[in-house]
């Protein structure tokens, strides 16, 4: 790859010094070698791990069959659990993996009654579109919404009638780190419980969910933790956990679930919040994407990350165009959204040439680099933008819906 990134910034090499070097952890990602990968923000490149676990999840099955579900399969919604726990500073014991944010988020729904003086759900307009549904889903049930549009604080929309304040921590759609304290310490003022959604946080940026007091966090692996699908999280603050009772429930949260009693009693602790079977190849496949996390260190991967939204930010900016994500890199999670011309078309001619991101219809084009990404593959991709807005190659494709 050709591009030198201090010399597109008109830089001297002496002022251009990355913070740190992680990219000896490219070939543990096998797509590397053939694309650029700047979709992590959507699918996280497959960690050639995960494929060694997928196949010992199929010789575990072939070779002990039912004897599986004894010797860990059966407790994995709380091992792997465990180790998001460590991930995201919560206390061992307090996080039950499940199959989407959208299941996890419907259980802590479940634990409330919708009818009182206290149902009102307010959550930033721009929240994630499947969390907005399920709260909407529940209107005919009394909830009532506050859906707070952009530019307006979500802190002082919350107030005595709130019960839930399900908000993101990164925002999807622009990459924007929210003040989750201040949401916090409000929603807790007037005695409303805070449901964090760090699906686009978690791998990226860091998260103290026990020194943030969160109430509820929410997760996926797809994004960030390289985990691939069907692996999501949900925490529950421990202190809060056993007073719940939570209606949508299954047979995995009894307190004994092999005694196959008729009448339901609760599970201590986050065992609770479980339902039925678990997912079992995905917990397996997610973990690779986990461990390397962990061996990272979110503090370095967020250093790195600092770096690289900067670089691609002042790039973009360099070459004219409207980056509409912080450009205060303390405010920025992982992502640099930026609206180009055609920028529909613009993604799908990127991806024709090997460049892979996404776009959003109100924010562009999102580019979400990881820890194994190089500075030069950032130069690259801008460099190609660039050259694809000139030439006008965009224009074949316009019209392309937004996808995956
Ligand atoms: C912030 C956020 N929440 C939730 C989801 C997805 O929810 P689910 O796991 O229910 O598909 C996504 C993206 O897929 C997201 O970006």
């Amino acid at each position: 790859m050709r591009a030198d990134p201090a010399a597109c910034l008109g830089a001297g090499p002496s002022l251009y010094s990355p913070p740190v070097d992680l990219t000896a952890y490219r070939e543990r990602f096998p797509i590397l070698d053939g694309t650029v990968y700047l979709i992590n923000h959507s699918l996280g490149a497959m960690p050639a791990a995960a494929e060694d676990r997928v196949l010992e999840y199929a010789r575990v099955w072939k070779t002990r069959g039912i004897r599986a579900w004894a010797e860990g399969w059966w407790t994995m919604p709380l091992t792997v659990g465990d180790q998001i726990a460590r991930l995201i500073g919560a206390r061992p014991g307090s996080v039950t993996m499940h199959q989407n944010v959208t299941i996890a988020e419907a259980i802590v729904l479940s634990c409330f009654q919708l009818d009182g003086d206290r149902r009102r759900v307010v959550y930033e307009q721009d929240n994630f579109p499947t969390v907005r549904y399920i709260y909407q889903a529940q209107v005919d049930r009394g909830v009532e919404i506050v859906a707070v549009p952009e530019g307006e604080s979500l802190v002082e929309a919350i107030d005595e009638r709130t019960l839930l304040v399900p908000t993101q921590h990164v925002l999807y759609k622009t990459g924007e780190i929210q003040d989750v304290e201040a949401i916090v310490r409000r929603a807790h003022q007037v005695g409303a419980y805070v449901v964090l959604d760090a699906y686009q946080s978690v791998g990226t940026v860091p998260l103290e969910v026990t020194e943030l007091e969160v109430d509820f966090a929410v997760g996926g692996s797809v994004k960030w933790l390289c985990g691939g699908p069907g692996a999501a999280w949900l925490y529950v603050r421990p202190d809060l956990a056993e007073g719940l009772r939570p209606s949508l429930v299954g047979w995995q949260a009894h307190a004994r679930p092999f005694a196959f009693e008729p009448e339901l009693e609760y599970a201590e602790g986050a065992a609770r919040f479980l339902t039925g079977t678990p997912n079992v190849p995905a917990l397996y496949a997610a973990t690779a994407g986990y461990d390397l996390i962990e061996e990272v260190g979110v503090a370095r991967i967020r250093e790195n990350s600092m770096h690289q939204t900067q670089l691609l930010t002042d790039l973009l900016r360099l070459k004219g165009f409207d980056v509409t994500s912080p450009l205060d890199s303390k405010r920025r999670g992982g992502t640099v959204t930026v609206r180009t011309p055609g920028f529909e078309g613009v993604h799908r001619e990127l991806a024709e040439r090997g460049i892979l991101c996404d776009f959003r219809p109100d924010s562009g084009l999102r580019l979400g680099s990881h820890y194994f990404n190089t500075d030069e593959e950032l130069v690259y991709a801008v460099e190609e933008i660039g050259a694809i807005v000139e030439s006008g190659a965009y224009e074949r494709h316009l019209g392309a819906a937004a996808s995956f």
